[in-house]
């Protein structure tokens, strides 16, 4: 994995980020729950990985796989009866993959208060073809000022990430090299 700078995409048209935002809302119910009685982190993580295949796969036009799940934050607890939203958009495009940003907000069954952000999560989308090799995606075209910082940020994780993968698979191959097998 290495992050040459990507050509132009001639031939594929950008789209914007506006095409594949989506959101996905479910009320939470007393299967979704943890024994504390509030709902299981799982429960939503798997609600952002459903909402950004979505948006992924919009994005590309055809099917797309979860690369990477990070930075997943829970931020206060969901509770059943709770409507839950989670809010999905492509941030970043690379030459296959896509990083989708995903909020989760909810709105309180017994409160008349706004809905409420109770989550975040970053994800990256490989676009496969039918034998599941990575494919070319549409280059994202940010629209407003919060989609371009939410497209330099993105960027940022993306260096971080390589750089990560990079750092540990040379200590690694570092230490085979001295003989110590663990
Ligand atoms: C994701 C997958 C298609 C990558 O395939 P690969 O042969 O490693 O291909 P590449 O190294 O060219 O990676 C393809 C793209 O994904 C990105 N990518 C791959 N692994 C990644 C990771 N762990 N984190 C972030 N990005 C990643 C690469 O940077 C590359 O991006 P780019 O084309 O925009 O530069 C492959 O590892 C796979 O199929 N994984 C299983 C996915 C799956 O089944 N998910 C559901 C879990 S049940």
């Amino acid at each position: 994995m290495t992050d040459q700078p990507h050509p132009p995409e001639v031939d594929i048209p950008v789209k914007p980020t506006s095409a594949s935002r989506t959101t996905l809302s479910h009320i939470m119910t007393g299967n979704d729950t943890n024994l504390l009685g509030t709902v299981h982190g799982g429960v939503i993580m798997k609600l952002v990985d459903d909402a950004a295949g979505a948006v992924a796969g919009r994005h590309s036009g055809g099917p797309a796989v979860t690369a990477s799940m990070d930075e997943m934050v829970f931020l206060e607890p969901v509770r059943v009866g709770d409507l839950v939203h989670v809010r999905a958009q492509v941030n970043w495009t690379g030459r296959s993959s896509m990083e989708v940003g995903v909020r989760v907000m909810a709105e309180r069954w017994n409160e008349s208060t706004p809905a409420q952000q109770v989550g975040s999560a970053y994800l990256v989308f490989a676009a496969v073809d039918e034998d599941g090799k990575p494919r070319r995606v549409p280059q994202v075209a940010p629209e407003t000022e919060r989609d371009k910082r939410r497209y330099q940020e993105a960027q940022i994780r993306r260096t971080h990430r390589l750089a990560r993968r990079r750092a540990i698979k040379e200590l690694r191959e570092q230490r085979a090299a001295e003989g110590i097998d663990d």
